[in-house]
């Protein structure tokens, strides 16, 4: 999704520090990019359709200057192209915006009204004029900024240069994540905090409906009245965050290989002097609805088998594009759980907002600490499974289904249904050798890779918590090989896709519940009879052909069963030559709706 980079620095490197820290936000997924820099006192402003590299060659580095503006657009309103791309200057102010301005029609209508014309397609656009507008009538920054903020809806995170005030960059925020960060050589303002926390000190975080004005010596805080505020300085404690791919040709392989450390340690952690029992305990609650998107639903799913199956608590999980828009049946004794990594998906953070006005209780799990959503639940976990670069999350997602094996085993142990000295519990202590085996081996995963190159139709199956597991590995072929996959839960394959399934199908299918062993062998016949291949992921002997895991228990077994999938995505997608690490038209934190 979009990123927004800009500083003001002593030392006149302004103009590269913005590359560079456009060059962190990569990862986000972007098609086009622009910066903007004061030069000989004239704002210059470079666009390019391309990526941060080729925008890097179309800008002369010999320029000295100590504020500049930068942009990787993700395109919503108008196509990626040059034109599209950010910054846009319109009269006085050349603007970056994170975020969708949603009255912008309306709005480009009264600016058109008013002798504004437009060069390009988007919302940010409008919002530069809108700024200009108000700041032609008296030349008042801090009324076109108030103004701004009462006449505009949506979501925006916006760092504008204003060509009559040089010294100064103007940030302003709402429901799209901004941090200032401050060093001995100036200023660093960015969408997100792993960007600069590589390079500053100290931070801001703006909560929305704030603004600031930023100069090299002093930055000033005002609310949407304009009235100035105090902010708290906030020191960053973590070492900084590295970008690099070390030994791995990709981001992604890294991450999944980075799974033996990132689930022993969050595991060992609560573990450790009983951490876990500290955990909220989830039987307190008549009703408990899980909310996320994309695969931390997917994770909520197994969350939500957990709870319901092992500690018998009835929960319901949600995609938040739906449940923001849903009435709740929230009261005192229920629990909303956020899943996400980011902490800045859109949805998940609309639906937190709108279950504050109840008297349900909230929870996050959540990845990236300090974000949007783990600032405002009002308990949370973090994740900790350290920087996810890679688009097709991995390693944050089976740090999530831990948590809740950790969640569900909390609340057993706390209501002495199972003791603490529980097999399972020993079994999830040392779930990094297992994981270790699964990772040593990659050529049976990449003997899979082949055979979802030739095959024309790829079909997940599984019943259960196999189903919820399957979830995320159709998923995450699809992310990073483009290749178009189906789910089913296994018995429902019969109710229609099944007219799909021929020779040229290979079926993927999970089958680790003991319980159903039978029920999901019977469906795999009956794909078999009509010439489809399958494959199985299982802890029951198998043919060779299949993907052997340990036999574990419910806790350990979906991290297990998932770790296959991740790497047959990849070497599926090594083999079609993709774009792993940033996938076409896929950001890394959705930050629009
Ligand atoms: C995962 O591989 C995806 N990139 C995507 O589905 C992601 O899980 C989803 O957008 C939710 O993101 P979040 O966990 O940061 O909230």
């Amino acid at each position: 999704m979009c990123g927004i980079m800009g500083t003001i620095n002593k030392n006149n490197d302004a103009i590269q520090k913005v590359i560079e820290g456009l060059e962190r936000l990569e990862y986000r997924g972007y098609d086009s990019c622009g910066i903007a820099y004061l030069d000989n006192l004239e704002i210059e402003t470079i666009k390019t359709k391309g990526r941060v590299k080729e925008l890097s060659q179309l800008v002369d580095s010999n320029i000295k200057t100590n504020i500049a503006i930068g942009h990787t657009r993700w395109a919503t309103h108008g196509g990626a192209t040059t034109i599209n791309a950010h910054p846009h200057t319109v009269g006085s102010i050349t603007i970056v915006h994170n975020g969708i301005i949603e009255n912008y029609l309306t709005l480009k209508e009264k600016l058109i009204n008013n002798g504004y014309t437009f060069k390009s397609e988007t919302d940010t656009e409008v919002a530069g004029a809108l700024l200009d507008f108000y700041y032609q009538k008296n030349k008042d920054i801090k009324d076109a900024i108030t103004n701004f903020i009462k006449e505009v809806k949506g979501s925006y995170a916006i760092v504008l240069l204003c060509k009559d005030i040089k010294d100064k960059l103007f940030v302003i925020k709402k429901d799209s994540p901004l941090v200032i960060g401050t060093n001995q050589e100036g200023v660093l303002i960015a969408s997100d905090i792993p960007t600069i926390s590589c390079e500053c000190e100290d931070y801001y975080l703006l909560n929305d409906l704030e603004w600031a004005i930023v100069g090299l010596d002093k930055i000033s805080f005002f609310n949407n009245n304009g009235e100035e505020i105090i902010k708290e300085r906030q020191v960053f404690k973590d070492a900084a965050l590295t970008y690099s791919k070390e030994k791995y040709d990709h981001f992604m392989l890294k991450e999944i290989m980075e799974q033996v450390t990132t689930l022993s340690k969050l595991i060992n952690y609560y573990l450790e002097d009983d951490r876990y029992l500290n955990l909220i305990d989830i039987s307190k609650f008549k009703r408990i609805d899980i909310v996320a998107c994309g695969s931390a639903y997917n994770a909520s799913l197994v969350g939500k088998y957990l709870f319901e199956e092992e500690a018998g608590i009835e929960t319901e999980v949600y995609l938040a594009s739906e449940y923001r828009y849903k009435k709740n049946f929230l009261d005192k004794d229920s629990l909303v759980i956020f899943v996400s990594q980011s902490g800045e998906t859109a949805d998940t953070l609309a639906c937190l907002k709108k279950i504050k006005e109840t008297d349900a209780k909230s929870l996050g799990i959540i990845n990236v600490e300090k974000s949007s959503i783990s600032l405002l639940v009002d308990e949370v976990i973090y994740t900790k499974s350290g920087s996810e670069i890679a688009v097709a999350t991995t390693k944050a997602y089976t740090s999530q289904l831990a948590v809740f094996s950790l969640l569900t085993l909390s609340s057993l142990v706390k209501n002495r249904k199972l003791d603490k000295t529980d097999a399972v519990i020993t079994e999830l202590k040392n779930i990094g050798n297992d994981v270790q085996t699964l990772l040593k081996d990659t050529s049976k995963y990449q003997e899979v890779a082949k055979k979802i190159v030739a095959s024309k139709k790829i079909f997940f199956l599984g019943r259960s918590i196999d189903y919820a597991i399957m979830k995320e590995g159709d998923l995450k072929l699809k992310e990073i090989t483009y290749i178009s996959s189906e789910c089913y839960a296994a018995g429902e394959l019969k109710h229609g896709p099944i007219s799909l399934i021929d020779k040229d199908t290979l079926v993927i299918a999970g089958n680790t519940n003991k319980l159903l062993y039978e029920k999901t062998e019977s469906n795999l016949c009956e794909v078999t009879a009509r010439g489809a291949n399958t494959l199985l992921i299982t802890n029951k002997n198998t043919d060779s052909d299949n993907i052997l895991i340990p036999e574990k228990s419910i806790y350990v077994s979906p991290i297990l069963e998932v770790i296959p999938l991740q790497l047959i995505a990849y070497y599926t997608g090594v083999l079609l030559e993709r774009d792993i690490d940033k996938p076409r038209n896929l950001a890394k934190s959705v930050t629009v709706e």
